[in-house]
């Protein structure tokens, strides 16, 4: 294909041009100066990005976001410890595993796919559970595209004075995420997200109760010790070689995010939300998210009846340029679940060209002829200006 795809997964997001330049250059010292430079601007911006508290720390890890998760848990939990963990996806689920593969005692608040943590039901639960210290969430649950009332579930969690580690992979500078305002003790995301970058670096913000904690945490730790990390970071450095080319990437990602203003980054992440649901449910597919909780960065929507999704997302992608993610989990309705990515560098435009390649191919597969429906639908929300409200 002569064109660029159109890459419309929840991540790996697509690279800006001065991204992509700004990473073919010539390798540095990753003890010299210069890096030096680069990573206390990331660390920084990313701060800034996660409304952190002056006295947190910003680590910088080379791994997926799933190592930062790991690593928070390895930093936080010992052996035997009883933690509770909210789920409502697979990213969810993955922080229980992670919890269990270090040998804590994990209660989860689980509730249906597509469906939100209710702050009441997590107030319940920690009532129950006294003991309990830490509470893990996940802002943005790619797997559903849907976001969970981060600030309120912080707000329990806060009042019952436990510890709160957050999965804002899909969700830090996309949409508002307010560390010191909201009582957040961690933050974690990835490169590959909003930040434009390509996957390969986590970042962890950390503030003084996770400190405490990781202080009397007893598990073992070795590449994701957070003490290492900040000892290193203090000159400007990782404890290991880290992934320079990705951080040339972050910084200028960073650079973009702060000329667009990220008060207007989140509004247009919000447009893009809600005219890529609007857009897809006048084309006939199902909204898999609870109203009221879908998601800035990423729509998932069920598939019309008869509608084969790896032949949907085929046509999709060899016809139309445009690649779409698949559903996540093994629930019956997965199978026929695709998911849009608006997140990074993504423009009304774009969600405009997913609209009407899902419309055209339904159509190829017989579904309804395309009309335009879908971008009409969408098309007053791609417009507005209103201002984001923080979930
Ligand atoms: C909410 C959330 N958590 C965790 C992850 C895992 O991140 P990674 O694939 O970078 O390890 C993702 C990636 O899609 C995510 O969206």
């Amino acid at each position: 294909m002569i064109f660029q795809p159109q890459l419309r997964i929840p991540g790996p997001t697509p690279l800006p041009d001065r991204v992509l330049r700004a990473m073919s250059r010539p390798m540095i010292d990753h003890r010299g100066p210069e890096f030096a430079a680069i990573l206390k601007e990331i660390s920084a911006g990313v701060k800034e990005a996660m409304a952190a508290p002056a006295a947190a720390d910003l680590l910088v890890f080379t791994s997926s976001g799933t190592g930062a998760m790991e690593a928070a848990v390895a930093n936080l939990v010992s052996p035997g410890e009883r933690v509770v963990v909210c789920t409502c996806g697979a990213f969810g689920e993955r922080f229980a595993d992670i919890n269990r593969a270090f040998g804590a005692d994990v209660v989860k608040l689980e509730v249906e796919w597509g469906q939100p943590v209710e702050p009441d039901d997590l107030r319940d639960l920690l009532a129950s559970h006294p003991e309990v210290e830490k509470v893990f969430l996940t802002h943005n649950e790619t797997s559903t595209g849907l976001t969970n009332p981060l600030q309120a579930l912080a707000r329990v969690a806060g009042q019952a004075g436990k510890i709160v580690v957050v999965d804002a992979i899909s969700s830090a500078s996309s949409m508002p995420v307010e560390m010191e305002a909201w009582g957040l003790d961690v933050v974690i995301s990835g490169s590959q997200k909003g930040w434009m970058a390509p996957p390969g670096l986590a970042f962890a913000a950390i503030g003084p109760r996770g400190w405490e904690a990781a202080a009397r945490a007893t598990s073992p730790r070795y590449y994701f010790d957070w003490r290492s990390a900040r000892t290193w970071a203090e000159k400007g450095f990782t404890p290991t070689t880290p992934s320079v080319s990705v951080a040339f990437a972050v910084q200028e990602g960073l650079k973009l995010l702060s000329e667009e203003g990220l008060q207007n980054v989140y509004a247009r992440h919000r447009r893009l939300g809600e005219a890529c649901v609007a857009g897809l449910q006048a084309a006939g597919l199902q909204p898999f998210a609870a109203e009221g909780y879908r998601s800035a960065t990423v729509t998932s929507a069920v598939l019309p009846e008869g509608i084969d999704t790896d032949a949907f997302r085929a046509l999709l992608r060899e016809k139309y340029g445009v690649v779409i993610a698949s559903g996540r989990g093994t629930a019956p309705v997965s199978a026929r679940i695709v998911r849009v990515g608006h997140l990074g560098a993504v423009s009304e435009g774009d969600i405009a060209i997913v609209l009407w390649a899902v419309e055209q191919a339904l159509e190829e597969l017989d579904f309804r002829a395309a009309d335009g429906r879908a971008l009409n639908a969408a098309q007053p929300h791609l417009t507005g200006t209103e201002a984001v409200a923080a979930h």
